[in-house]
Order: C-alpha cells, then structure tokens, then sequence
C-alpha cells in the first residue's frame, strides 16, 4: 500500500537543467497513486516542454499566472486550495530567493503564497551558488516556513564541478513526500468513524434517508490511517472508495450502525460521529410493497432513532467522543447546546446554509468546540480540513487523558 494513494500533488519546476529529472519524478509519484498537477516557470520551460511534462502527468501544465483560459478553467486560488502538497522540484537559487523574499511574482511563488498545504523545496544548483551566504540565508528562512527541503546531494554536477547542489533522485523524493503524510500521531490508537447516511426501510423496495455523500467521514478515516491510527469506518450507503487499511463495516440503517458502534467502541480510544443519521425511521416496516391508498393521502407513523453518539459517549465514558453539528443559524450557541445534550467531549460545527461548504461539496468549514475553547478552521478542501480535526483531536485526546487522574 501506497501513502500516496489518492493525493494531490502541484509539482512545481523551475528553470535549472534538473528539469529533465522531473519527467521521471511525475512518473513514479503517478505509480504511487497520487494525482499530480504540474505548474512551471518560465525559466523551465526552456529545460523542458510543457508538453512532455502534460503528457506524463494527464494534466495540463500551468505556466501563467494571467492566463485567462487557465484562470477559467482552474483558478490559482483554487489550485492553490486543491493541493496537498506542493513540491518544488528541482528549485532554483532564484526560485529560493523569491520565496523567501515573500514574493509572488509569478503562478508558482503566487500558489506557493496562497496555498495552506505544505511547501516542500528539492534545490538544485551549481555548487558555489548553493554555498552562496545570500542562498545560505534564504535557506535559513524557509527551513523555518515550509514543509520540508528535500537535500541537495552531494557529487559531481552537470556543470562538471562537484559538491552541494545535486537535486535528489526522484524516487527519493517520492519517498519523502510520501513519508511527510504519516505524522504516526495516531500510532496505537483505535478510532471507530461513523459515516454516510443511514436508510431506513419502509417496505421491502423504499426507505427513508439523506443526501449524505460521506464524504467528509470517509476523509476523516484517511486521515486517521495517515496519522498511524487503527481505523474502523462504520458507513451507511455511499459512493466514496473504501479507504485502504480500514476495518470497514457496511450498514443501511441507524439500528444497524448503532450496533456496530457499540462493538467497534468496546476497544476505541477516539470516537467521531460523521454520519448523517436519520432522526427517524418508519415505526412499521411492511413486509409486503405497500399499495398506492387510491387519491388519498399517505400517512407515515415515524418513531425516533437512538443517538449513536450519546449513546457511545453514555456507555464508554474513557472513549474520547467528536460530534459534527450542522446547523443553518445561530451555529456556535446550538453547538454548545448540542455538546452539553450528546454528553460528547467535542462538537465539529459547521455552518449549512452556506452552499459552498458542507454536505456535498468537496469544501468545508468548521468551529471545533469543546468545554475549553472555539478553534475556527476557515474554508478548505475537505481532505485538508480532515488532516487538521484529526490533529487537532488527536492533541485533545491527549490533553483529556493526561488529565484524568
Ligand atoms: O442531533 P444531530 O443529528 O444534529 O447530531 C449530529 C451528530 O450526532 C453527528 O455527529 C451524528 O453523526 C450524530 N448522531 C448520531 N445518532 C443520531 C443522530 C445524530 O450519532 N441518531
């Protein structure tokens, strides 16, 4: 199994004669699974084409950041909030000082600027230019912003010289971008995750439900399996791929999913409630297709469904419990109510009557709450906004156990 598996990588490729390396590198990122987008300055366009680096990627290449075809058909804010990673490889002296500098002169320094995903730098330079003070600097400043720099190696140079400045090998890269998303946070720890809608039958061909895409609980369980977590993933009815790595339990109705929270919760150390339950469900199942009553109306006796959550947070109290919220107004007050109800240690709150963010959108916006404090996580890929709750429960659950008595 690979940890690049469904990521969303930008490659960025600046003008340097490793260039030629970055055909390689697409290449081994793609058969680790990730999805890669590459974007080049212009200086590396005259390295290498556009067109090849298209062609190994599937995607077209960005070059321009006031190109308004390119702008039309994936903005660079958008692109900047698409990535998961971005690498820049190989990056230059000239690209390095840029970033340090803070500008964003051109598309890839822009996204660099714009993006909330991780920076990471592979240089590649002529020896005396690596060694330069100024570069030294400029280094010295990124060490302390972005995700990672990824060498130089050491050895002899195109421009025949030999020392610091030879961009890794692209497999090395691979292997430590791929290693930057397992933060082992998690490692020991069992997190049960609810997701998706839950069905509830009516007769043997209707049901109620939900448009729930469980999307979001299902980014939750990859972020759980990147954070070194143990994860079982209790999901109603849904389109999402099976996260690989994942105890997956499929169930259609909340009578369903509450039993297999139950027994999934006896061994957990985290617990979050991502799924869309239905609050009620038929009192009556009919076993016969119930008949069209003629003109006249139809009426459905609906009964209420257990809380899973509370119910869980009831009975296993030493489990660390997370509930979503979605409310259309007064969100933080509703929440607060709804943490105290559910007797749950954190409320994910978010807002639903914004129609970019929330149920199926691939975008997401949330206030954490719990007894202490409001943490806001502004909008967001909704996998990025999983990686961030995953941390940041992950660090709450610490701060509980460390201190119980
Ligand atoms: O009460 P409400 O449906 O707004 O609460 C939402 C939260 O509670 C979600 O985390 C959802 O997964 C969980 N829930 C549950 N069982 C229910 C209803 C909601 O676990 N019957």
């Amino acid at each position: 199994m690979s940890t690049l598996q469904n990521k969303r990588i930008l490659l960025g490729v600046t003008g340097g004669i490793a260039a030629y390396k970055s055909a390689e590198l697409i290449r081994g990122l793609r058969e680790q699974g990730a999805e890669v987008v590459v974007v080049m300055t212009e200086a590396a366009q005259e390295f290498i084409t556009p067109l090849t680096l298209q062609a190994l990627s599937g995607n077209p290449v960005h070059t321009s950041l006031l190109d308004p075809a390119a702008e039309a058909a994936m903005g660079h804010i958008e692109l900047a909030r698409w990535a998961d990673r971005i690498l820049v490889a190989p990056a230059s002296a000239d690209f390095m000082a840029r970033l340090a500098g803070g500008m964003g002169n051109d598309l890839l320094t822009t996204l660099c600027l714009a993006t909330r995903a991780p920076v990471m730098l592979a240089p590649a330079m002529n020896q005396a230019m690596w060694d330069n003070p100024t570069t030294q600097y400029n280094l010295t400043q990124l060490q302390s912003t972005l995700g990672g720099i990824y060498g130089p190696g050491s050895g002899s140079q195109a421009c025949g010289e030999i020392g610091p400045g030879r961009m890794l090998e692209p497999l090395e890269l691979v292997e430590r971008l791929a290693a930057s998303f397992s933060t082992g946070q998690l490692t020991g720890q069992h997190v049960v995750i609810t997701a998706g809608p839950t069905r509830e039958p009516l007769d043997p061909v209707r049901y109620l439900s939900n448009y729930s895409s469980g999307k979001m609980g299902y980014a939750l369980a990859n972020a759980a399996i990147e954070a070194g977590a143990q994860v079982t993933l209790i999901s109603g009815p849904c389109q999402q791929p099976t996260p690989e790595r994942v105890n997956m339990v499929m169930v259609q109705s909340a009578e369903q999913m509450l039993d297999a929270s139950l027994t999934a919760a006896a061994n957990a150390d985290i617990f979050i409630g991502a799924a869309a339950v239905c609050d009620y469900r038929p009192m009556q199942v009919s076993h016969e297709k119930l008949k069209k009553q003629g003109d006249g109306a139809l009426t459905l006796t609906l009964t209420p469904n257990p809380d899973i959550i509370a119910t869980v947070a009831q009975r296993f109290p030493n489990i660390f419990t997370a509930a979503f919220a979605a409310e259309t107004e007064n969100l933080l007050k509703y929440a607060r109510a709804k943490r105290l109800r559910k007797g749950v240690h954190c409320i994910i709150a978010n807002d639903v009557s914004d129609q970019s963010i929330g149920f199926n959108s691939d975008q997401n916006a949330v206030t954490l709450i719990d007894g202490d404090s409001d943490t806001q996580l502004d909008q967001r890929s909704k996998t990025q906004l999983a990686r961030d709750l995953i941390n940041l429960l992950a660090q709450k659950n610490k701060q509980a156990k460390d201190t119980t008595p």
